[in-house]
């Protein structure tokens, strides 16, 4: 029986970012969101407050922040107070906030790389200064997989340095850190009074069941340094409709982050918040059906790099629908990107933008149908056999 995930949405005559970006004959395959339709009881939500009429403000929600203490209690047993909740437009402009509320211009901020892109634009926007330490690749069962570089991590860290800018799980590299490594984080963390910025965007993508661990929940120390930033965006697909959540225990640096946040007029999104509250009460079983799909696709994904594209190593994605693809043995004249939007018709992101370590690498997204997978998969395949 086929899923309701194999559905081919036309998505060009929409506004999507991703399907505009290249040429119609490009198979977009970058930018992170998912070619599939939200859970039916968000679009009915959606669709009732459309039928309202009267659009105002919408910056809060006591029914969304109730959902928001328990699903974060019961599936990462993370325990917040409501009033610890921050609602904002999306992810990035929390990590700006956060960043900028976190000692002054110029001192450090700390990160592992390859990293989600925005991370370096926020550093800079906000003045401060890039620590960023590569992480440790390692091969096994000719799979790639990354670990933490822990003994470059606090050999970089300065007087100046005041804050990690963390991501688990991991954009682009996939990983799901582990207590023990997330231990060793807080521990460098604490030991260097750093505060630690979290973002679990990709949360509810995991694999293994249970496998997310928030670095919030290892003791009442660091979740006092902690921020953790989620969202429903990436988890049942409403990236377009703009809502993130920043959690901060610590009074004064919540009180920060909201004063600036309202002096900039940075606030949630009516939708967002209608949208977010419906994905988070009802939409559970859609993900529940969702998960074993995307797992599908990231075994065939792999399944495929290993058997057809020789010279190309691929990661197993933990989490995230996001596979990242070492091209360096190809040692093609141009950069992977190019090669495959050039000669495969396939858009992909360039690995280069995710900092140090990144080039020679791509990004693949394969949150979409599994036909639309095969077919930018036999693209790619094809442009190697030929190169
Ligand atoms: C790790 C991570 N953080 C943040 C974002 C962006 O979130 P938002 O659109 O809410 O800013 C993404 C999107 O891909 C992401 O992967």
């Amino acid at each position: 029986m086929g899923s309701q995930f194999d559905e081919l949405i036309d998505r060009r005559s929409s506004d999507s970012a991703k399907w505009k970006y290249f040429s119609p004959d490009v198979l977009p395959m970058w930018v992170a969101d998912m070619d599939f339709c939200s859970p039916e009881p968000v679009i009915e939500a959606l669709r009732q407050r459309i039928d309202h009429g009267v659009y105002g403000y919408a910056f809060d929600s006591a029914e969304l922040r109730d959902l928001l203490v328990e699903r974060l209690r019961t599936r990462h047993h993370l325990e917040v107070a409501p009033e610890h909740l921050v609602f904002l437009p999306n992810l990035v402009v929390g990590l700006s906030l956060v960043t900028g509320a976190v000692g002054q211009r110029g001192d450090g901020v700390l990160m592992a790389t390859p990293m989600y892109h925005p991370f370096f634009n926020v550093v800079s926007v906000q003045d401060r200064v890039l620590v960023d330490v590569p992480l440790i690749e390692t091969r096994q069962n000719g799979l790639l997989r990354y670990e933490i570089d822990f003994d470059a991590l606090e050999a970089a860290i300065t007087p100046q340095t005041k804050l990690l800018l963390f991501c688990n799980p991991h954009n682009p590299i996939g990983r799901a850190y582990t207590r023990a490594e997330l231990e060793q984080v807080a521990d460098i963390c604490l030991r260097h009074n750093l505060i630690v910025c979290s973002d679990e965007i990709h949360c509810d993508l995991i694999y293994q069941a249970g496998s997310h661990i928030s670095i919030a929940s290892l003791s009442p120390e660091i979740a006092a340094r902690s921020v953790t930033l989620i969202a429903p965006s990436k988890t049942f697909n409403l990236a377009g409709l703009g809502l993130g959540i920043a959690v901060i225990p610590d009074d004064d640096l919540r009180a920060r982050v909201t004063t600036t946040a309202m002096n900039m007029g940075i606030h949630a999104s009516m939708p967002g918040i209608v949208a977010g509250t419906a994905a988070y009460r009802d939409g559970q079983p859609w993900l529940d059906e969702l998960m074993p799909y995307l797992r599908d696709n990231r075994d065939l994904l792999v399944d495929y790099v290993q058997a057809h594209f020789p010279g190309v190593v691929t990661t197993l994605p933990e989490a995230t629908f996001l596979a990242w693809l070492d091209c360096r043995a190809l040692e093609l004249p141009e950069s992977p990107y190019q090669f495959f939007l050039d000669k495969a018709c396939v858009g992909l992101n360039d690995g280069a933008i995710f900092g140090r370590g990144g080039q020679g690498f791509v990004r693949l997204n394969f949150g979409c149908p599994r036909s639309m997978l095969m077919d930018g998969l036999e693209r790619m395949q094809a442009a190697l056999e030929t190169r």
